[in-house]
């Protein structure tokens, strides 16, 4: 190596067969004032900054640095973003509501982080560094294998090659050797040059080819990478389809079967009638009664006679209000599923209230709030809301099957209501009808004796109410009458 003067020194190495060995060396290096130094070994050795006087990096300040800018930019950020350029309310949070901007403080504080730990890294290692002076030494190959190497640079303050040569040879330096400067070629290979060339060639036709595709119209169907969902063969609701008979999409409820959710209920429950008994008398409309029950109803209804003609009444049913009783053949249920404890009454109150008190009235007489306006607006077209006292709706002649089904799908001018009221609901109802029947028939044997005076008495203040009231309706109508 003696004929290489020109060149330029860059420092100078030993080669050394211990970890030993170069720990010690490291420390007379230090000890002699070098700062500039640096060791080489195959694997990690513990304690050897320290044996060579380097301080500790200072990454994690770095890292500190920028996780705080990370957390500090995720705040501000959502801060400005939220409340004060598009202020918006979301889940009732303020504007300002640190706890929500956590996650994305944290995510942001981490990536910070990381960036401030790679790249600093890079940076205060002088990274990315192609290439070395040591690399020039055939020797220095065996720092991946077996060999240790301590080098001091040249550049060092108080560089002195011959000092040094006397530390490396006192503690056991073999192949001490001055590194020289490595004037191999300082340019990138034309073959990897070229390679590059033409991945950035490549990578930029794609966007050429959605720049293209952006200004220019095409008839060619539209290219999908995934078909699934593009062409999933499910149709709207009010869709034709070819797949069935009837062309329909959207298909109705097969007679007989129960929604999800309703299967608790049975036929009978449904629709009042006990359904395998009428099955086998008249199928087709033990057929529509199951169908009617599974969904609200129109005007259409399974009892109503048909739409502009009245006098049709051929359908069994519909004349006990007349009393032209035809036999009703119809295996109606005759108890009420739901039975007639304290909170099915109170439920069937709360129901008949709402839905049935405005036409036949808070007390079942007929005489509702509708009625009233009804008789005064279009008295001549009106018919008036049956009284539920009729005896002719009696239990024992009008079963309570029958009274389920007439709330359910509506009868001659009333209207259905399975479409409003929940089947469960609709008992209920009927459970209260019946309890209002009662009332009318009511015996004081049934009151506990020491309750009876009360229940007289207050029988007679308030008949004596009744009496007022009804003189108090009938003035005003008279008059209108007069007039
Ligand atoms: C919009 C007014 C109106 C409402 C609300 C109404 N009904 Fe009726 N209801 C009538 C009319 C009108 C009749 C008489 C129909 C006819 O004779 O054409 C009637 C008749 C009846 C009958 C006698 C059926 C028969 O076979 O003669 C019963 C029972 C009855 N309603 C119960 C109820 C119940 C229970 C409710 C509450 C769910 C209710 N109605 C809600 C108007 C109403």
């Amino acid at each position: 190596m003696s004929d290489n003067n020109e060149k330029k020194v860059h420092g100078i190495v030993a080669e050394y067969e211990s970890v030993d060995s170069l720990l010690n060396a490291c420390r007379r290096v230090r000890d002699a004032g070098y700062k500039k130094t640096d060791a080489y070994t195959p694997f990690p050795v513990h304690g050897i900054d320290k044996a060579l006087g380097i301080k500790p990096t200072v990454l994690p300040w770095i890292v500190l640095g920028c996780g705080l800018t990370g957390t500090v930019t995720a705040l501000v950020m959502q801060i400005w973003m939220n409340s004060i350029d598009y202020p918006y309310i979301i889940s009732g949070k303020p504007y300002i509501s640190l706890p929500a901007f956590i996650p994305v403080a944290f995510e942001l504080t981490v990536l910070f982080s990381s960036f401030g730990a790679f790249f600093g890294m890079w940076a205060l290692n002088g990274l990315p560094r192609l290439s070395n002076p040591l690399f020039t030494d055939p020797r220095f190959d065996r720092v991946t294998d077996d060999r240790f190497f301590l080098y001091v640079d040249a550049s060092d303050d108080s560089y002195d090659e011959k000092a040094v040569r006397e530390i490396y040879e006192q503690t056991g330096g073999e192949h001490i050797n001055n590194v020289l400067n490595d004037d191999s070629s300082d340019k990138i290979p034309k073959p990897i040059f070229m390679a590059w060339g033409l991945v950035i060639a490549a990578s930029v036709i794609p966007l050429l080819i959605v720049l293209k595709m952006r200004v220019t119209n095409s008839d060619q169907p539209r290219f999908h990478i995934f078909y699934d969902m593009d062409f999933s063969p499910a149709k709207d609701a009010q869709q034709g389809s070819t797949l069935f008979a009837d062309g329909r999409a959207m298909r109705p409820d097969v007679p007989g079967t129960v929604a999800r959710g309703d299967s608790n209920y049975d036929m009978n429950f449904m629709t009042g009638v006990e359904i395998d008994k009428l099955s086998a008398t008249d199928a087709p409309r033990a057929e529509r009664l199951v169908r009617l029950s599974n969904g609200p109803i129109g005007p259409q209804d399974e009892n109503a006679a048909p739409a502009g003609e009245e006098s049709d009444q051929g359908s069994d049913e519909s004349n006990a209000a007349s009393g032209e009783t035809t036999k009703d053949t119809t295996p109606w249920l005759t108890s009420n599923p739901l039975g007639n404890s304290k909170e099915v009454l109170l439920q069937g109150e709360k129901y008949f209230g709402i839905y049935c008190s405005v036409c036949h009235g808070m007390n079942g007489g007929g005489n509702g709030l509708v009625n009233r306006r009804a008789q005064k607006i279009l008295s001549q077209t009106w018919i008036p809301p049956s009284s539920l006292h009729q005896e002719s709706l009696y239990s024992n002649q009008y079963p309570d099957g029958k009274l389920f089904s007439t709330i359910s799908n509506g009868i001659r001018k009333m209207p259905g209501y399975a479409g409003q009221i929940k089947a469960e609901d609709r008992w209920a109802i009927v459970a209260y009808v019946r309890a209002l029947q009662l009332s009318r028939n009511a015996n004081i044997d049934w009151i506990p004796e020491e309750k009876r005076a009360e229940i007289l008495e207050t029988q007679e203040s308030v008949q004596q109410k009744l009496l007022e009231e009804a003189k108090a309706e009938e003035q005003p109508q008279d008059a209108a009458a007069e007039k």
